[in-house]
Order: structure tokens, then sequence, then C-alpha cells
């Protein structure tokens, strides 16, 4: 979601005349977007903000400016703690950012935005800008989060749940395909509740995106287990263009502990989700995020929680430890998890679930797949891209031509979670220093 609002901040800055700068020694208006999802991430800003200090010094006149959930939740006192810091703004202001760096720039007055839209209506609107589009988008389509898991700071960073109009959500979808885009990725925190409110849902707005001609790959985060339903998971049986993979984060395998955090399941009610989902959807890849060390969790708890992760062979999972977020119910909660502990659980889930990957991975040595090529990658040594499950794929005898497409790719090497093939169909000529040359250009697909 944050890799979205940079792109809509850049994109409608430069709809007023700035352009993009990534060298910040360079750039006039620096803007640093933040997470405030867990401890760790604020910190991150709060020291890089130290070691920017001496560009403000060497150039009084650099605008800084923090974005993002940080300049939400530390508002004032960000200005406050932080001197050379001109600007603070949450994420509600980004369409906004235009006459917010204005007034830094123009009237040289430090600048505080982190009022919350204050109408109440379940829909807003917010047409892209689509200056330029990459052959994978993320595009977001609702804001906000109505749940208040006990341990989640997005409810106040973020606001409450409002969508856009499906018509305005599908001529984005359209504007981004024109421009070359081929696999769209719906955002929202709570994506499955999509259009509360109106008499839309995500359901009908999957349909209608299915129907877009040069559209390939649909995809949506972040679904909550208690949200999703019958109607969605069956989707993932006949709707041609929806990839077979899911995210549906279960944060903890133990019953007390889920309702500890008000997460509105059970264990057993989680695992008939993927029962159903994998009967719609045999091959359907599922990810997970969970959380270890959250007040009161026991060794039998955790147990739980690795009884979950073996049980579902996830093909991957984002692990965290339980950090305490200000203003969250569960930063009162007792019975703390030592960070030694915390420490000890991350590792064994860790352990298991690259244990598990890597098992899955070595597996489809040999196999095809298609990979949208997405980019080069920096070194300029493979392009890389995804297969329809989400699997990252490095692809070494491509050709620039292949960005953008989807080719066939077979399998060779599986290292962790690292998977590297071969464009099914392209020369393999090998060169004299052992690496494999190229296709030519008009070998890609059309
Ligand atoms: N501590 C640790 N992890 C958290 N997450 C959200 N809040 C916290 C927190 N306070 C994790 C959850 C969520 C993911 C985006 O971040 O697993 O699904
Ligand atoms: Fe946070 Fe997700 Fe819970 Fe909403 S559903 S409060 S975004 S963890």
């Amino acid at each position: 979601m944050n890799v979205y609002d940079s792109d809509r901040m850049s994109g409608l800055l430069e709809s007023q005349g700035y352009q993009l700068e990534k060298d910040i020694r360079k750039a006039d208006v620096v803007l640093i977007n933040t997470c405030s999802i867990r401890d760790k991430s604020e910190h991150k800003v709060l020291s890089l903000l130290g070691e920017l200090r001496p560009l403000k010094q060497k150039n009084p006149n650099k605008v800084f400016g923090i974005t993002g959930c940080v300049g939400q939740r530390m508002g004032r006192t960000l200005l406050q703690r932080v001197p050379h810091l001109d600007l603070v703004m949450g994420p509600d202001a980004i369409d906004r950012i235009g006459g917010l760096v204005g007034t830094v720039l123009n009237e040289g007055k430090r600048v505080l935005d982190v009022n919350f839209d204050a109408d109440r209506k379940k829909t807003y609107s917010q047409p892209s800008v689509v200056h330029r589009a990459k052959p994978s988008e993320f595009l977001t389509i609702m804001k906000g989060c109505d749940h208040f898991c006990t341990y989640c700071i997005v409810p106040f960073t973020r606001g409450r749940e409002k969508s856009r109009p499906i018509a305005e959500v599908i001529s984005d979808v359209r504007s981004f395909v024109e421009k070359g885009t081929r696999e769209i990725t719906f955002l929202g925190q709570n994506i499955n509740t999509y259009g509360k409110g109106t008499s839309e849902s995500l359901a009908q707005l999957i349909e209608q995106a299915d129907q877009i001609e040069g559209l390939e790959r649909i995809r949506y985060v972040t679904s909550h287990p208690r949200d999703l339903g019958e109607d969605l998971m069956a989707q993932f049986g006949h709707v041609s263009k929806l990839c077979p993979a899911l995210h549906l984060p279960f944060q903890s395998g133990s019953d007390s502990v889920l309702k500890a955090m008000s997460r509105l399941y059970t264990q057993s009610q989680y695992l008939e989700k993927i029962e159903r989902l994998r009967h719609y959807c045999p091959e359907i890849a599922l990810s997970a995020d969970i959380i270890v060390g959250f007040p009161g969790e026991t060794d039998a708890d955790f147990k739980e929680t690795l009884k979950v992760l073996a049980e579902v062979e996830f093909a991957g999972v984002f692990m965290f430890k339980y950090s305490p977020r200000p203003g969250t119910r569960a930063v009162s909660y007792e019975d703390e998890v030592p960070e030694s502990v915390k420490d000890e659980r991350l590792y064994q889930a860790q352990a298991l679930v690259h244990s598990i990957l890597d098992r899955q991975n070595r597996a489809l040595i040999g196999s095809k797949t298609h990979v949208l090529i997405e980019s080069l990658d920096k070194k300029g040594k493979c392009f890389t891209g995804r297969n329809p499950h989400g699997k990252i794929v490095h692809v070494f005898n491509a050709g620039m031509a292949c960005v953008g497409k989807t080719i066939e790719v077979e399998i060779t090497e599986a290292n962790g979670s690292n998977l590297r093939g071969f464009y099914v169909g392209a020369p393999r000529t090998i060169r004299e220093d052992g690496s494999l040359s190229s296709p030519s250009v008009s070998q890609a697909p059309n």
C-alpha cells in the first residue's frame, strides 16, 4: 500500500510540474513515506531523519517531509522533535500534497496535515494519475479498517473503511492496461469488505475486471478470514483471470490468543476456510502473516501456530515478533513475552516455514510455469517476474522484449525461496565464459 501511496504522491506532484529525482542529494524536496505497523519501522524513520540532517545544514532551502502512518501517528510531536523537518502529513492528506509542498516552498512555513477526511460517507473518489504503467501494478480500492485487532495501529492511522466506486476502479484498470499493465493487484487493509455500506462488493469488482481486454491477471490483498465469504472463495474456481493465490493471515493458531487479539475466528474456522479454498482451487498458493510473542502466548499456544504452519504448508509466510503499538488495546495486556522467547519462537517458525518452502520449491524443478516478466534485475543478469501462484522466478535467457509479456518458463533451480528457470523456446547458447546468451528480441512472444 505504501508503494502505491508513494507512486500516487509522485504522480500528483508530477502533474503539477515537479520532476521525480531519486538522488536525495540533488532533490529540492525529500519526502519519506513511512510505516508504523511495528516499532522497528518507526525507529528506522527517526534514524534516517538524523542521517539526513547534514543535508539540511548544507542547504537550508531543501525541504524534508514525512508522509504516511508515522506522520499520522506522531504528528506535531515529530515536528517538535525534528527541527529540520518542514512537513508532516498522514495518508489521508495524500491528495492535498501539491498544496502542502507548495506552502512550504512558497511561504517558508512548517506544515502539519494529519486531518482525516471528515465526511462519514462510505465511499470516496480517488481516480489514478496514470503517467506510466508497469507490467504489474498495485491499485488501492479502499482505505481504512473497521476491525480493531487489539495489536494493530492501522485503524488509528488510516481511519474507518471507505471504498472507491467500482466504475472508477475499472476505469483506472483500463488506463493502466492501455499503458501496458497486464497484472493488477487490488489493495485494501481489509479488502473482503470492499463496498461495505454500498450496493457494491469485491466479488462484483473482480467479475468486471475479469472482462477487461488486455488484462491477464487479477490479485487482491489483504483478506481477513472472518470476512472471506463463500462467493469470494468460489471465484478462485471459475474466474479465469483471478490468480490461484491468496494471502490469508491467521496471526496465531491458538484460540485463546486469537480471542485476545480480537480476530473473531478460531483455528478450526480458519482451517475450514483453507479447505473450502482448496476445494474450489486445489492448486491455490496460500500465504499468511503470523505474530509470535503476543502478550500471554504460552509455549502450548505457540505450538498451535506451528501446527497450522505444518498442516497448511503455505507458499509464503511473513513472520513478526509482537511489537506493542501506542494507543492499541494490547499495550495494556499483562504477561508480556520476554524478547528472548519471542526470538526463539520466531526462529522456530522461520525454520519450519523455510524447510516447507524448500521442499515445495525443489518439487517444482523440471516443471513449466507462466511468468509475467516485470523487469531486468539491477545487475542486468536476469529477468524477474512472477508465476500465477505469485512465486518470483528469475529467468536468464529472456530479452528486453519479454518485459511486460507472459512467457513459458521451465524451472531449473530452486535455492531456498529463489526459483530460476529458462524461457522455453528461446535458444540456449552457452558463451565461452559459461554464461547463457539472451534470445534475440524477435524471439520474444508478441
Ligand atoms: N506487532 C507485530 N506485528 C504486527 N502486525 C500488525 N500489527 C503488529 C504488531 N503490533 C503484522 C500482522 C499483520 C501484518 C501486516 O503486520 O501480522 O497481518
Ligand atoms: Fe489491522 Fe488487519 Fe486487524 Fe485491520 S484486520 S485491525 S488492518 S490486522
